[in-house]
């Protein structure tokens, strides 16, 4: 289905057209002045460069013949040589009705379908999740439903941090712990045990301990040191101790993501590209591109048109160890021959900026990727307290993940308590389910670069522009829905959207008609805020337009029945949009 702006730019070239203009002046916007009309037409002003005639003179010509149209209820020509164009009632209603009739709201599908890897959540094995991996979990999920929505092929990949030296830490820590595990034994040949030697719990004490401990001893840093290196070479106990914590790390991180509703297709790590950089590193030599820097081997990445200086992408380090660029590199060799995607997105700290500039530009420069693939980075600001720093616990440690949804949950439940709207089980379930779309909401609704306060008041608000709000609109619909459903005089004909009656009819169907604009765009600017945007929008038109309408109790039944078709297909609007930035809404609330 063609969206709405499509057709109405059609038949404004057609116009055009007939006038004798050229075509594709008919090019049809959004209205800058909403007061004034609901879509404008700017064409005539650059028909007067190429015809030398007064753009009003064009724009009055062009109005003159789009006035018969039935799609407009009104067309005028607006000095200096704006068209200001104004749907039909009749019009704008049957676009609606064939909307509802098609099960993507007439939303187009993708023109040309990509592949795309999605690299988000990225969280470190061993260490706790923290609210520092929560933006890209989130962030990355909306984007992953979008780009799915349009009918793209997408891979999510965790892309676990498992090859640092958090490691390497966590191993000599435990040593001195339980010198008695097979693991450190040398001489060991048998099979080692199938149990992990430590639980999630321990592990995550663990790791803050010996990270403590190498700061302060010196000694211990470097046996932290050795211990990576040694495992990284293929320590037969050390890969084996190694794969305990992964595998203990992994299940509760796997928990932790499905609380979030967060899911990924594939659990590769940094680790799985090892096997690719002694290939990439010859080949990158080879070809010229590498070469050797005070002992180190690094690629240059400089362009002359940079404003500010980008330095070499690093290799290896003079002792020979890899770092992170090479290993996001090595990913991308990894990622091309799986899956060749089209697009790889990146979910990440906006700190990390630079690092993929660098890594973007060497893997196009030495030809890891193909010259059309794009490789994107979005980045993302910081999640602060209310102080304006960083997000802390009271005591100020590291916020966890799970203690931040149980916070923001805590305070929707006791919003629903003093509401008294519902108890027991029903009230727990509920608060599950509006904590986490306040916290996803929170979140999504800033633009993702900036930073943003964490305020779980204005969070859980259910006013504003919050998560709760919007689910409460989908609630109120859903209850006048059962509503209808149960008077006794109901229509009896096939209800048919009506053109609308009054000016909160005709805004909230204008805002319904909208959907396919707000979601091309928020897949194409990678903008999940713009969709938060477009449903606030939306949840406000609806709830003007019910605080302005006898709902329920209309007597023309006829009208009260196309009433609930709009209301049907506005939350349709609303559902597909807050599934697609990843929650949903209960029954009630
Ligand atoms: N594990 C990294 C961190 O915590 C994020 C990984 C991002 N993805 C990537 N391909 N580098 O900072």
């Amino acid at each position: 289905m063609k969206k709405l702006i499509d057709q109405i730019t059609e038949i404004a070239e057609q116009a055009f057209e007939a006038c004798g203009y050229e075509k594709k002046l008919g090019r049809v916007t959004l209205s800058n002045r909403p007061d004034l009309c609901e879509y404008q037409c700017n064409g005539a002003m650059a028909g007067a460069k190429l015809y030398h005639k007064a753009p009003i003179a064009i724009a009055k010509d062009v109005a003159e013949a789009l006035s018969g149209n039935s799609a407009f209820a009104e067309v005028t020509a607006a000095a200096p040589g704006f068209i200001n164009l104004s749907l039909s009632g009749a019009y704008l209603a049957a676009y609606l009705e064939e909307m509802e009739k098609d099960s993507r709201l007439g939303v187009p599908e993708a023109g040309k379908k990509e592949t795309i890897v999605i690299d988000y959540g990225g969280p470190n094995v061993a260490k706790p999740l923290h609210v520092g991996h929560l933006r890209s979990a989130i962030i990355g999920e909306s984007m992953k439903r979008i780009y799915r929505f349009f009918g793209h092929q997408v891979i999510g990949d965790v892309h676990l941090g498992d090859w640092g030296l958090q490691m390497g830490l966590i191993i000599e820590e435990l040593k001195d712990r339980k010198p008695e595990l097979p693991y450190f034994d040398e001489a060991f040949t048998g099979e080692y045990p199938e149990e992990a030697p430590f639980t999630i719990g321990e592990l995550e004490e663990i790791y803050p301990s010996a990270s403590a401990r190498s700061k302060a001893d010196e000694a211990f840093a470097k046996r932290a040191h050795d211990a990576t290196y040694k495992l990284q070479n293929g320590d037969r106990g050390y890969m084996a101790l190694w794969n305990h914590i992964l595998n203990v790390s992994v299940s509760d991180l796997k928990k932790n993501y499905e609380k979030l509703g967060v899911t990924f297709d594939i659990w590769k790590k940094e680790s799985d590209a090892q096997p690719y950089i002694p290939d990439m590193i010859r080949k990158m030599k080879e070809g010229g591109f590498a070469h050797e820097s005070q002992g180190a081997l690094v690629v240059d990445v400089a362009e002359e048109s940079d404003t500010k200086e980008i330095p070499p992408c690093i290799l290896l380090k003079s002792d020979g160890a890899t770092l992170y660029s090479t290993t996001d590199l090595a990913t991308l060799v990894e990622r091309e021959k799986l899956f060749a995607p089209d697009r790889v997105l990146y979910v990440v700290d906006k700190r990390q900026e630079l690092h993929f500039v660098q890594v973007f530009r060497c893997a196009k420069k030495t030809g890891i990727v193909r010259p059309e693939t794009e490789l994107n980075f979005l980045g993302f600001g910081t999640m602060n307290g209310r102080d304006g720093k960083p997000f802390k616990t009271r005591d100020g440690g590291v916020m966890r993940l799970e203690y931040l949804i149980r916070e923001i949950r805590d305070a929707v439940y006791d919003k629903m308590m003093e509401n008294r709207s519902m108890e027991g089980e029903e009230a727990g379930k509920t608060a599950d389910i509006v904590g986490l779309a306040a916290l996803k909401y929170g979140d999504l609704s800033n633009q993702a670069v900036k930073d943003y306060v964490f305020d779980v008041d204005r969070f859980t608000s259910f006013e504003g522009n919050t998560g709760p709000y919007i689910l409460y609109t989908i609630v109120r619909i859903k209850s006048i829905q059962t509503k209808y459903e149960a008077l006794e005089n109901r229509f009896a004909g096939e209800a048919r959207i009506l053109p609308a009656a009054t000016e909160s009819e005709k805004e909230l169907q204008l805002a319904v008609s909208r959907i396919s604009d707000a979601l091309i765009t928020a897949m194409e600017e990678r903008a999940p805020h713009k969709l938060c945007q477009y449903i606030y929008e939306l949840s406000d038109a609806f709830n003007h337009f019910y605080h302005e309408t006898k709902i329920l109790a209309e007597e023309d039944k006829e009208r009260q029945a196309g009433y609930i078709r709009l209301l049907g297909l506005t939350r349709r609007a609303l559902e597909t949009c807050i599934g697609l930035l990843g929650f949903e809404a209960p029954d009630r609330m």
